[in-house]
């Protein structure tokens, strides 16, 4: 450990490159310490973090009351699988279900694994409760989503770089386009439609936020035609855009609501399908599970989690920052062309860069901010993502705004 806490950040990412797959492009900062919104690389430089672990961190790095839950637990009981109960899960699971208004949680781990479950309770729903024919269920899925790396998410993915080369791909999925109700109507008039899977905010596809009335209508669509809405808010819920989870926006209660990563404020992975129990209860003993699904340790650090992001009212603060934080950015890209649009909702914001997609600008601007001290990334080409931790206070939300025009300057 001696050794490893004296590596150079060069050191540590030839380490990576030399023993690591090479199936990330990070930006080149090695990372060995954080704390509420701020993170320290090797070198002892500070940065804000705009990232968030992709809105895994909303509760800040190693929030003592998160961190407590954690070192607790894991002195008394991490795992037993669910070949037994534990004392810890009941109680997380009629704390979630209460929180979020619904009968039933199903617990997992990594967001992509929230995503499968909610596709598996789609389609058991379709053949036991809707009546659909043995394998014909149909999912429909928006063009542009991004819901993780398994098979069924990369078969469903209209993006290249996620699906090229790993076919033969599952069969059963089908692409509207996002934030087009007449796409989706025409979509659904087949009868053997389950579910449709949908983003509230698009947030990999580069914060791609629907017209207002979107989701609602696309909800009500679903409704009358007996098909589950599905709402993925791995990235969108607990707090990140402003309200618990991001369908309240529209007051959509979805028929299965997906979520993940700041569910355990990116402490443990711990993930979880929730929905009522004419879907829930279509999946009997033995029909889909995972060995670290519903485990005590990671039930106890969620339910930590989940109490912080309400008792630290972090949907209301970013709520408020965000809307500071876009008027902002929007008042300097109205003076300045580099910057021709800022969107998002809550503490999900980007800015889009006046350059092609493929061009390196929106990267070289990330690595300049790093140099001044703030770390963001780029989601495509020419897209940069703002999230910082919601636990930010409005001084120093401004001062990353600062640090942000004044960079967006040098270009
Ligand atoms: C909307 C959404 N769903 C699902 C996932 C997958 O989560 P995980 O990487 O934990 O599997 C992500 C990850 O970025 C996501 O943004």
């Amino acid at each position: 450990m001696a050794v490893l806490d004296q590596l150079t950040s060069q050191q540590a990412i030839d380490l990576e490159n030399k023993h690591g797959a090479h199936n990330y492009h990070p930006l080149p900062v090695v990372l060995s310490r954080g704390k509420g919104v701020y993170v320290w690389d090797v070198e002892g430089k500070k940065y804000y973090d705009f990232l968030s672990a992709y809105s895994a961190v909303n509760q800040g790095h190693c929030h003592p009351k998160i961190i407590e839950a954690l070192k607790e637990q894991a002195s008394i009981l991490t795992l037993t699988s669910r070949a037994f109960h534990n004392n810890v899960l009941g109680e997380y699971e009629e704390y979630v279900t209460n929180l979020f208004g619904y009968d039933k949680i199903l617990p997992m781990n990594t967001g992509v694994e929230g995503g499968e479950t909610a596709i598996k309770l789609c389609r058991k729903w379709a053949y036991k409760v809707k009546g659909i024919q043995e394998n014909k269920a149909k999912i429909l899925f928006a063009e542009n989503n991004f819901w993780g790396r398994t098979l069924a998410a990369v078969s469903s993915s209209t993006d290249p770089s996620a699906f090229k080369d790993y076919g033969p791909y599952l069969p059963g999925f089908e692409i509207v386009k996002y934030n087009d109700l007449k796409a989706l109507e025409k979509a659904l008039e087949d009868p053997n439609v389950a579910g449709f899977m949908v983003e509230p905010i698009q947030g990999e596809a580069g914060v791609m936020v629907p017209d207002e009335g979107y989701l609602k209508k696309a909800y009500d669509l679903c409704k009358s035609k007996n098909v589950l809405f599905i709402a993925d808010e791995v990235q969108t819920g607990i707090s990140r855009t402003g309200k618990l989870f991001c369908c309240q926006h529209e007051d959509v209660k979805p028929d299965i609501l997906i979520l993940g990563k700041a569910l355990s404020g990116g402490v443990f992975p711990v993930s979880a399908a929730l929905a009522d129990n004419e879907i829930m209860m279509t999946i009997k003993p033995g029909e889909h599970g995972s060995t670290f699904g519903g485990n005590p340790l990671g039930c106890k650090v969620a339910m930590a989690a989940l109490k912080v992001a309400v008792d630290e009212n972090l949907a209301e603060n970013a709520e408020r920052l965000g809307t500071i934080f876009r008027a902002e950015l929007s008042a300097f890209a109205k003076e300045n062309d580099l910057v021709t649009s800022v969107r998002g909702k809550g503490l999900l914001n980007a800015i889009l860069i006046n350059d092609t997609e493929d061009s390196s600008t929106a990267w070289d601007i990330c690595m300049a901010l790093k140099e001044n001290g703030l770390l963001a990334k780029p989601t495509h080409g020419n897209i940069i993502r703002f999230a910082p931790p919601l636990v930010m206070t409005e001084e120093e939300l401004l001062d990353c705004v600062g640090i942000i025009k004044k960079t967006l300057l040098e270009f």
